[in-house]
């Protein structure tokens, strides 16, 4: 009962962090971005990741060690559709952390360079994406935690 608590407690603090973080890359994503925005933006990217593989730790230690156990969750349907939405994310995330590799190499060579609008557009587009997807986890989480 006790690890339950102390598990779903780390979930949730884990993925209030990785929705910050989404926020804060969708505010430093602006029209006449900084070179100090571009160099934070990659920052909080790589803390994203990190984050994410976090949520996906604490999540399979919920599966493993939670008060259902897993077979609650192995055939439940609302389950995988969590994975896959969470997958789904994961995917999406992945043409934006390019994009800020890029920018973070070309702003070493060059301490002036400042991105493409159409490229920093693009990425904020991406991040709204990922806000979506994560409102479609949320509702597959709270469906599959009451219907099997
Ligand atoms: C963005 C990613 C994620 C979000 C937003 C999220 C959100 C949530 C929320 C809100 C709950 C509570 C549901 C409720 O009791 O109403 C929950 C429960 C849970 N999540 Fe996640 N989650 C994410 C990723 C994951 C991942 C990657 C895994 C597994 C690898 C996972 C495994 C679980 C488990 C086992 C529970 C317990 C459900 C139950 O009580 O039966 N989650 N999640």
């Amino acid at each position: 009962m006790t690890t339950d608590l102390i598990l779903a407690f780390a979930h949730h603090i884990a993925v209030f962090g990785l929705f910050g973080l989404l926020v804060a890359e969708a505010v430093l994503l602006r029209r006449g971005m900084t070179s100090a925005d571009v160099a934070r933006v990659a920052r909080v990217d790589a803390a994203y990741g990190a984050m994410a593989g976090a949520v996906v730790a604490v999540g399979v230690l919920r599966l493993i060690f939670g008060a259902k156990g897993w077979p609650y969750y192995e055939d439940n349907p609302w389950f995988w559709a969590k994975m896959a939405s969470f997958g789904a994310v994961a995917l999406v995330s992945i043409l934006p952390t390019i994009r800020f590799l890029g920018w973070r190499r070309r702003l070493k060579a060059d301490p002036g360079f400042l991105p493409d609008e159409v490229q920093v557009a693009g990425a904020r587009r991406l991040i709204h994406v990922q806000f979506l997807l994560i409102a479609l986890v949320l509702l597959f989480a709270a469906t599959m935690a009451r219907f099997a």
